[in-house]
């Protein structure tokens, strides 16, 4: 194998132009093809800019045409030569550097290379597992090596927007103590204090809280958070976040100043205008117009409500539902009476998965006529009428589920937004952002029986709504905020309580006693007694944002080396067995071994 002795890359194979013309020039990287027409052998160098075309031939130099005939694809090599022009009948127009070749003078192999399990290029069709195996074979590929560029990008424009706005890039532990509330904890043992555990953090929460009573004032970290949840195309067991907290900012000015970021962003890194002020919507509104708290408003379509309409018929389905204290609701599909029935029935199962028992549905012909399978049911009067509240005109389609709220919000949102990929109604170029505020502080979890913080217990709560914290925790909003982007949960944050008696009072409420409290948290509730500012934030997934700029589908894509949706590296194996030794240090043994016994 040859070295690099004596030569020094000039510039990327992508950088050499036209004003090169007749330099010479020494490149480096990896073969992405070779073409042999006898005397002429021509090679695509590939490095992280991009292709250029080199050209050996005995007539240029004898000796690197001989290591050019050796040269098989993904080899590395150092290349000499001098730029010139291509032919006119050779000039490729697609490539960047398509009007100039390099005439080789000197070639030198430094690595050979077997052959790739997959071809390295864009708009592979391979299992998702063999790209992970192979990471840095799939990362040599242009698109992936465009979205890992892109992150850096979008990282070192927050950094830059950030630094100017007086905040201050602070790490916090990534041993901590467990705490967990909402996902399960990653749990690491502690050699030296036998039979405890630190836990890697969900996120940077308590400690940039902790910060603010520092009087840091202004605090952003670019966070690696782990949690042991179920994965999904949008969701790491260790992911990124950028976490901001702020003293002295009411929820206004917060909102206002990521607005800026967010602007600043996509101005500096895709060069896109995101429009200002961005889009707000209460929780409330977004619940009972999108299903969701993550509505995707590419597109209109929203709910209907009309329990009212359907309250006194004699249709047994829906009347039972209302009685019941449920509600009945439609979505209004332009365009779409035509439908099939066996589309029709796909959507009944569609729906069901999501916990619906049904779905009704009425086409609005075009000969003015409708049909509907629960015509005999609730009559063409009502009929009408539900058109009428749906804004439906002839040939339109509307869709109805009858259940208790969180179900029809679920199934007809779901719906919604399947019946907008359907009308081909989601414009992919758009962005679409939107504010969703007002947030209840608790929900009802049925598993545990008990209240549970919908963002996290340290979320300040309205003040007029301090009173129900005892009384009436399900009615109590917090001043919390999500960012949404096409209808993915970009970010999301909150004031924060900074008082705490309040703080005790919520703890209370999500069910934990004074000692539970203290064994926990009881470090923030004595922070809390030297002088807390009142403070607030939040946190955007960096992997999603980057996501979401890339029209990518899945996070795996903009994460240099992600795990599978089973929380596994195919790479590296990771998670893997350890030594009975390492166990042994640990204080560890595993049950099988007990069960053995
Ligand atoms: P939250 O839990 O909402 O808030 O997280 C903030 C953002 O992080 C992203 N995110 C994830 N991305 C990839 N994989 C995951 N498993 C994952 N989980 C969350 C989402 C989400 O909006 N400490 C608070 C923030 C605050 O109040 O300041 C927090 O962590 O995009
Ligand atoms: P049934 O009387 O249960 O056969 O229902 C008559 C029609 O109403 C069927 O076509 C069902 O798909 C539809 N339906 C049943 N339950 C619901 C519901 N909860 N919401 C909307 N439609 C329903």
């Amino acid at each position: 194998m040859d070295t690099m002795e004596g030569l020094h890359r000039s510039q990327y194979c992508a950088e050499v132009s036209e004003a090169d013309n007749g330099k010479e020039v020494v490149l480096c990287g990896w073969v992405e093809r070779r073409r042999d027409h006898g005397g002429l052998i021509f090679i695509d160098l590939r490095d992280r800019t991009g292709i250029v075309q080199v050209v050996a031939s005995p007539d240029y130099e004898t000796v690197s045409f001989k290591k050019a005939e050796q040269v098989r694809t993904e080899y590395v090599l150092v290349v000499r030569g001098v730029v010139r022009m291509r032919d006119t009948d050779t000039v490729n127009p697609k490539m960047k550097t398509g009007t100039i070749e390099i005439r080789c003078e000197e070639l030198r192999i430094l690595n050979s290379s077997k052959t790739p399990p997959f071809y390295i290029e864009d708009n592979i069709d391979v299992d998702e597992k063999i790209r992970l195996k192979y990471r840095y074979l799939d990362l040599r590929r242009p698109e992936m090596q465009n979205n890992l560029i892109m992150r850096h990008k979008v990282k070192h424009a927050m950094r830059t927007f950030l630094n100017e706005h007086g905040f201050i890039d602070i790490e916090t532990p990534e041993l901590c103590k467990s705490t967990p509330e909402g996902a399960r904890d990653y749990l690491v043992p502690s050699r030296v204090n036998d039979g405890k555990f630190y836990a890697l953090p969900q996120s940077p929460q308590i400690f940039k809280q902790l910060l603010m009573i520092s009087g840091m004032d202004r605090y952003y970290q670019i966070a690696r958070c782990f949690r042991d949840e179920d994965l999904r195309a949008d969701r790491q067991p260790e992911f990124t976040q950028l976490d901001m907290e702020m003293s002295f900012m009411n929820q206004e000015d917060i909102l206002l100043l990521v607005e800026q970021m967010v602007h600043y962003i996509f101005k500096e890194t895709l060069g896109h205008d995101v429009a200002l002020p961005i889009h707000r919507m209460t929780w409330d509104y977004a619940m009972e117009n999108y299903g969701s708290d993550k509505p995707d408003i590419r597109f209109d379509m929203k709910f209907t409500d009309i329990t009212d309409l359907v309250r006194d018929t004699e249709f047994k389905v829906f009347r039972s539902v209302v009685d019941n204290g449920g509600q009945v609701k439609a979505i209004n599909v332009k365009g779409y009476a035509g439908i099939p029935r066996r589309e029709l029935d796909g959507l009944v199962e569609y729906v069901n998965a999501y916990g619906a028992k049904g779905l009704a549905w009425i086409c609005f012909m075009e000969d003015g006529t409708l049909k509907s399978q629960v015509k005999k049911f609730l009559g063409e009067e009502t009929l009408q009428a539900i058109g009428e509240k749906c804004g439906s005109q002839t040939g339109d389609l509307v869709l109805m589920i009858a259940d208790k709220p969180a179900v029809v919000a679920a199934s007809l949102g779901e719906l919604r937004k399947e019946m907008g990929r359907r009308t081909n109604s989601i414009d992919e170029n758009k962005f679409a952002f939107t504010w969703v505020v007002d947030f209840p502080m608790f929900e009802y979890s049925e598993e545990e029986k008990r209240y549970v913080a919908m963002h996290h217990p340290f979320t300040a709560i309205r003040d007029e709504d301090l009173d129900k914290l005892e009384t009436d925790p399900g009615h109590v909003y917090a001043k919390a905020y999500d960012l949404v982007l096409n209808g993915v949960e970009l970010g999301g944050g909150s004031l924060r309580i900074y008082q705490q008696d309040i703080q005790q009072r919520v703890f209370k409420a999500i069910g934990l006693t004074p000692e539970e409290a203290d064994q926990k948290f009881g470090f923030l509730l004595r922070a809390f007694e030297f002088g807390a500012p009142p403070h607030g934030g939040l946190a955007f997934g960096l992997d999603r944002m980057i996501m979401l700029m890339l029209k990518r589908k899945s996070i795996r894509d903009v994460i240099a080396f992600p795990k599978t949706q089973n929380a596994i590296d195919p790479m590296s194996e990771a998670p893997s067995e350890v030594t009975k030794k390492q166990l042994h240090e640990l204080h560890i043994q595993l049950e099988e071994d007990l069960v053995k016994k």
